[in-house]
Order: structure tokens, then sequence, then C-alpha cells
């Protein structure tokens, strides 16, 4: 691996390299280890050269129209731009969303395995997690789970990942066709996280939920970032198409500093990814697919009894190392024997046992050392 970038990343403050100690390599946290895209570099770098630190709406007022031609040009789907918010973050307009929709007790379906803080937002408040895995074999959507999920007393929203994480499942149309299905014959809200919407692998697609019919579009609220794609989490923007009438007038009657205001190194950065950023992302979607198939070749070839289903969209890897008797945490275990940092499957919800997350995007010597590492315990 080279010496320069491990150099690079070991000078950064991120937490991804700052949790273990110096001689783990960390593959947790979807943060990327490739450079931002530059175009989002750029942005930032030109507020600092003109020390343009002042009050500052330049960028954040441009971002509806500019994720709604986005939306529109990369997945078919035109979000009406008056109905577009900027948010500091994803997980606030989630938590935002079930916080206005949802009273104590209310039930919250979510599909897991699930990224940890949905159990969280899940669960918050008062609230009520309703569990809906996904089946196994594929990580597809379980139809008669959901419909009896759903059928539980106070089941009030869906909170779903799509592309969904830590799976890497893009769900297929006839997939969020019956999540719509569902969600309208008990009336419910549905808030769709589609953070990861721009890191799909070839041969796959994503569907905007939202995309899916006018009525299905009035009880969704989408979200979405530059922050996965173009890595540029650290800077905290995001974007909401509040369709669901009711939470859109609960957040518009907020005190106006309750959800704060996102700062212009954020909101620039992500106007420059979403007006510039294309040639850079399709270029690192395919390191990124090539990083995800040398992974899933390795593994099969050096490792058949991990269980793995490539990822159709995301740089993370769920994979089910089981077979190999690691004890309750894997992900503990190869920390401490292996020296790689991934996420344990524990905290993903219950299921996740016997799982641990590995993110790929990171060079192709250093993704290769993780896997020597782990090839070298597991042998
Ligand atoms: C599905 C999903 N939602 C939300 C987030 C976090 O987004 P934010 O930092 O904008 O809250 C992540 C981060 O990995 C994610 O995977």
């Amino acid at each position: 691996m080279s010496e320069h970038d491990l150099e690079r990343l070991r000078s950064l403050t991120s937490i991804k390299w700052n949790r273990f100690d110096d001689d783990v390599l960390p593959a947790w946290v979807a943060d990327m280890d490739l450079p931002p895209a530059p175009v989002s570099v750029e942005a930032v770098r030109a507020l600092v050269d003109r020390g343009d630190f002042g009050y500052n709406f330049h960028a954040a007022k441009q971002l509806p129209e500019v994720f709604s031609a986005w939306e529109e040009r990369r997945h078919g789907w035109r979000p009406d731009p008056e109905r577009v918010r900027v948010f500091c973050d994803v997980m606030q307009a989630v938590d935002v969303a079930l916080w206005t929709h949802c009273k104590p007790g209310d039930g919250v379906i979510v599909f897991t395995p699930v990224y940890p803080p949905f159990l969280r937002s899940a669960t918050a408040g008062g609230r009520r997690m309703i569990d809906c895995p996904l089946k196994r074999d594929g990580w597809r959507l379980d139809p008669e789970r959901l419909a009896a999920a759903a059928a539980e007393p106070g089941a009030r929203a869906i909170l779903l990942a799509n592309p969904h994480n830590p799976t890497g499942r893009a769900f297929s149309a006839e997939e969020l066709g019956a999540i719509a299905l569902v969600a309208e014959r008990h009336d419910l809200l549905i808030v769709s996280d589609e953070i990861w919407c721009d890191v799909v692998h070839p041969g796959s697609t994503h569907v905007p939920l939202a995309s899916l019919s006018e009525a299905v579009a009035a009880r969704t609220v989408t979200l979405s970032a530059a922050s996965k794609a173009f890595n540029i989490a650290g800077l905290h923007c995001a974007v909401g198409h509040l369709g669901h009438d009711g939470v859109r007038e609960a957040i518009e009657a907020l005190p106006g500093h309750v959800l704060g205001a996102v700062g212009s190194p954020g909101a620039e950065a992500t106007l420059a990814a979403f007006t510039q950023g294309e040639p850079w992302l399709s270029d690192t979607i395919s390191h990124l697919t090539a990083m995800r198939d040398h992974l899933g070749a390795r593994l099969a070839a050096e490792l058949p009894l991990v269980r793995f289903a490539p990822p159709q969209a995301t740089y993370l890897a769920w994979l089910d190392v089981s077979a190999y008797e690691l004890g309750d945490d894997c992900a503990k275990t190869l920390l401490d024997e292996a020296r790689v940092g991934l996420s344990s499957g524990l905290d993903f919800g219950e299921h996740g046992s016997g799982f641990v997350r590995l993110n790929f995007a990171t060079t192709a010597p250093i993704l290769d050392e993780i896997i020597d590492r782990i090839v070298t315990r597991l042998s």
C-alpha cells in the first residue's frame, strides 16, 4: 500500500482514521479514503480564498432547484423545488419528520439489519420500533412481514433507507410499490432516506420512492445529500423533499432557529457537486465497483465460507462471517486479532450477529491489505 496514501489518511482528523490504534486499518464509518470530489474542494477553497465567512445563503438558496434538476437528470424524478428544504444533515431531517408526525407510543417500521442511527430514531421520543427483517436470501423485502408490521396497533410511519445500508440493496420498483401499497392501506408516513442514491453500481437502478406516483409522493418525505457520493459528510448539508403536507406544515411552523442553518462550506460543496460533479462521480463509481468486485473475488477464492451478496449500491459490504466462529462480536475479534476496524453487525439490530460491515471505498492496495489481514486471521 502506498505510503503516500497512508500518510494523508493518517493526517486526517476525521473519526474514521482516529477511532483505533495507529496499526489498525479502518474500514468502518461510511467516509471514503479517496479525496473528496475536486469540484467540492474547489468550492470550499474559493470561500476560504475570499475570506467569505459572513452570513451567507448564496448556495443554500439555489439548492432546491439544483437538487430537483440533479434528481431529474439522474433518477428521472423531478421533485417540486417549492417543497425542497435544506437541512443540516439527513439524520436531522429523519428525526424532525418522525417527531412532527408521531406521538409517544407510535410505531415506526424499519427494515433490519439497518443503519444503526435508524434504530435510535425509530425509538426516540417514546416511539416503538416495529422490526421488519429483510429476507436473508438476497436481502429482499418480505411483503408478508411488512403487512404484519403495518397491521400492528399504533403503526404510524415507515423509515426506509433506499438504497439500503448495510445490505446495499437498491430496491426494485416492485418492492417499493409493495411498501407504498401498505403505507396507503394503513395511512403511514414514509421517510425515504435516499442518501446513497448516487452510489449505484452498473446494472442496478435507483428508483426514488416518491417517483412511483403523486399519491405516494404525498405521503413521503424524501431525503438526500451529496455527502456519500462526493465524500463530504463532515460539511453537513442535506436536502429533503417534503411531499407529505402534514410534515411540511409542522416543519414550517417550527420556531425559526430550531433546525439551525446549513453552513456555507457544506452548501457550496453540495451545489458544486450537483452542478459539476458528474464526471468525477462516474469515475469514482467505476473505482468503487472495481473494489467491490475485487473484494468479492478474493473472498470467494480465499474465504469461501464468508457469505456475501455484492451490494447493488453503496460502498459497504455486509459480510456473514458466522461460519468462522469469531465469538459474539466478530468485528471486535477482527479488530483485536487482525487489526482491521470494521463495523460490528451487532450495531445493526438483533439480526446482525455473525455479520460485519466492511467499507471498501479505499485504494486497491489498502483494500488488499485489509483483506490479507482478515484472510490471515481466518485461514
Ligand atoms: C442510510 C444513511 N442515512 C443517513 C446517514 C447519515 O447522514 P447524515 O450525516 O447526513 O446525517 C448515513 C451515513 O452513512 C446513512 O448510511
